[in-house]
């Protein structure tokens, strides 16, 4: 969580931005009054959107709501895929681009809404073919190729929920999901480009299956060949009988394949993501209310348009890659494009050039990546004609005021909205955003809540603040929330609805039906949400959520170790990195080849993503005196301030000796 000096500096930003009037002219959204048109009969609101969506068979009620389980869409039938394909076959978007793709080596690919129909149901019949179907479970290891996005609805076509693992991540944590999930199939590529390099993908793929017990459920893996060397690279093999090319079984297969009529309550995917314990948690999203979700709010909050050229860069490992560069657009029938590479490869012009080279009119990204731009200097973008851009996103972190103005300096040139958008795997969709036709924006604050979303900021009591700090809470069922957490029904209730349970919220709601996600969040005089990071244990390192006991658990297992405890530290790039604590072992020296080696575990077991910052080998660690770590005290050591209160201590000295060794280290 930031510290109470950013939080104060985030609050006296006093610079705001109208919509600019040409903009709001032509917005889908102009008029501030859908606000309370949806807010009257939230129900309607949200059964209007879904209404924009293909269905089977209409709903027989809009929602069903036993807290914490709600049920959207009862009795509807729908297929995501469809939905996302098909329905743009019948007028001109058959032959509308769908997906524009650049390789990172320059390599090109684009799709109409037909070819990417025929591309799907080809996979569609190739997974049918090993006998996937109707509620299996599908990994996903890809880069960020297009197949990525046809495995996704292919998957969605055939009825068989995805389970999508971001290419970063090791060959223990691929195994550990797919293992957690029961995944028959596993789709993966020979390696994907990542700033010139190649990550190899099937390697670790192999490594995960044939390792440590490997994936008994795994019947066969698809590999599409991403580069020639094919299965030269990092050693990969096609193991017979196991592995399967890509283009062997799909491309021979045919263009046509049904739909599967699913109930708008069936499982979509599984996504997983990190939480306060060691394991990461399989978010449950189904069908209906995630499609319906994620369809309006990429309508509204991007104002997309027919013509737009929408880019979202996230990879599809990450929700963000989900809902907006997979469902939520092709939902829309609109022309998406995807990246594969770094934004810094060859050089720090590439974004720039993709946006000039693809007129890209719609920009959406994270905070790290802008202050990386920002970081990089003004002398790149200046280079590229961006006059294409008309509105520009960020989501996945707090955005510093001055990021913010920066983006809309040399990015938007002034001219174009920037939406803050607030979300998470578990909203499965935005839920706090301006809307960039209405909403005056203040760098720093995403704003208000979606229409149809009710959040309020609430003491631990369970009161509404309405000018303060607190803690965030939706305080009504949505339709793209998570339906619970795969194979661990307790944890989904104890996690996110328990926090006001027993009480009554804002005087006459029962705390069962509220829900806490995570973050801490402040509410200024106009309303506005400032939304100031996670207050519980997890780390939000270059946008990507991170467990502390993940790593903890991570750097336990290597046979050195004693004890662990990892906080987040302030980075200025990355928002927060990672700050691990180590006690080694009687008799272990701790020397820098060690660190070294600790570091290199932790990815291992976990991913880059997770490579400790700074690793501190301490002689004790601060315990209070029923034996809980303080990390608030490490988390003050880390970040070089002065220590809080250590009267609860066990031992106070072990602090002091701490943070001298920490300064004197030069870690911080
Ligand atoms: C943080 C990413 C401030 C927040 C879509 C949340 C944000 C976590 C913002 C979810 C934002 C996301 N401003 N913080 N605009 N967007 N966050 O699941 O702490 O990867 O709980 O979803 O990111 O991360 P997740």
């Amino acid at each position: 969580m930031a510290s109470e000096q950013t939080l104060d500096s985030l609050l006296t930003e006093d610079r705001s931005f109208p919509p600019p009037p040409e903009f709001a002219r032509q917005a889908h959204v102009s008029d501030p009054a859908i606000y309370e048109q949806a807010e009257a009969d939230p129900e309607a609101y949200w059964a209007r959107w879904a209404g924009e969506l293909h269905w089977f068979r209409p709903w027989d009620q809009v929602l069903e709501w036993e807290p914490p389980f709600a049920k959207w869409f009862v009795g509807g039938t729908l297929n995501a895929a469809y939905n996302c394909l098909d329905r743009h076959l019948d007028g001109p978007r058959r032959t509308k681009t769908a997906l524009l793709w650049e390789g990172e080596p320059g390599d090109r690919k684009s799709f109409t809404y037909e070819e990417l129909h025929a591309e799907v149901c080809r996979a569609a019949n190739a997974l049918r073919k090993l006998g996937v179907g109707k509620g299996d479970r599908v990994a996903i290891y890809l880069p960020m190729i297009p197949e990525a996005a046809v495995a996704m609805l292919a998957c969605a076509r055939i009825g068989a929920a995805h389970s999508v693992v971001f290419g970063g991540f090791s060959s223990e944590s691929l195994r550990d999901r797919i293992n957690d999930a029961k995944a028959r199939l596993l789709i993966t590529a020979d390696g994907g480009y990542r700033r010139g390099g190649i990550v190899p993908l099937k390697r670790a793929a192999d490594e995960a299956l044939t390792e440590q017990g490997g994936c008994p459920s795994i019947e066969h893996v698809l590999v599409v060949r991403r580069h020639v060397e094919g299965e030269a690279v990092g050693g990969a093999q096609m193991e017979d009988g196991r592995d399967l090319w890509w283009h062997d079984v799909v491309a021979g297969e045919g263009a046509e394949a049904p739909a599967e009529e699913m109930d708008a309550e069936d499982l979509l995917y599984i996504l997983y993501t990190s939480g306060t314990t060691g394991k990461p948690k399989g978010i449950m999203h189904t069908t209906g209310g995630y499609l319906t979700q994620a369809y309006a709010t990429t309508k509204w909050v991007f104002d997309l348009k027919e013509d737009d050229v929408y880019w979202c860069t996230a990879d599809v490992g990450w929700v963000t890659g989900h809902s907006y560069l997979v469902y939520g657009p092709l939902a829309n029938g609109a022309t998406v494009l995807m990246y594969e590479g770094a934004p810094d490869a060859p050089d720090r012009g590439r974004f720039w050039k993709i946006i000039q080279d693809y007129k890209v009119t719609i920009f959406y990204t994270a905070p790290t990546a802008i202050r990386a731009f920002m970081k990089w200097g003004t002398e790149w973008p200046s280079r590229f004609d961006l006059s294409s851009l008309r509105l520009l996103g960020t989501v996945g972190e707090p955005i510093n005021p001055e990021a913010w103005i920066w983006y809309h300096l040399n990015i938007g040139h002034e001219r174009c909205p920037i939406v803050d958008t607030w979300w998470q795997t578990e909203t499965g969709a935005i839920m706090i955003t301006p809307l960039p036709g209405v909403t005056e924006t203040v760098p720093g604050s995403a704003t208000r809540t979606f229409p149809g979303i009710h959040a309020d900021i609430l003491t631990l009591q369970g009161d509404c603040i309405d000018a303060g700090g607190g803690f965030l809470a939706i305080r009504r069922p949505w339709p793209s929330m998570l339906r619970g957490i795969w194979g661990d029904p307790e944890r989904f209730r104890d996690t996110y609805w328990s926090k006001w349970q027993g009480m009554t919220v804002a005087g006459d709601q029962p705390g069962e039906g509220v829900y806490f996600p995570g973050d801490g969040a402040k509410r200024d005089e106009r309303g506005y949400f400032w939304v100031i990071g996670r207050i519980d244990d997890v780390l939000n390192v270059a946008g990507h959520r991170i467990g502390t006991m993940e790593v903890e658990s991570a750097l336990v297992d290597h046979p050195a170790v004693a004890e662990a405890a990892v906080v987040g530290k302030a980075h200025e790039l990355k928002g927060q990195a990672v700050a691990a604590f180590v006690t080694l072992k009687d008799g272990l020296a701790p020397t820098d080849e060690l660190k070294r080696e600790l570091s290199e575990h932790v990815v291992r077991k976990i991913g880059a993503i997770a490579r400790p910052d700074a690793i501190l080998f301490a002689g004790d660690l601060p315990k209070t005196r029923s034996g809980k770590i303080m990390r608030r005290l490490l988390k003050d050591i880390a970040e070089g301030r002065a220590l809080g209160d250590t009267t609860t201590l066990a031992d106070p000295s072990v602090v002091a000796r701490l943070k001298d060794d920490y300064e004197s280290k030069g870690e911080g």
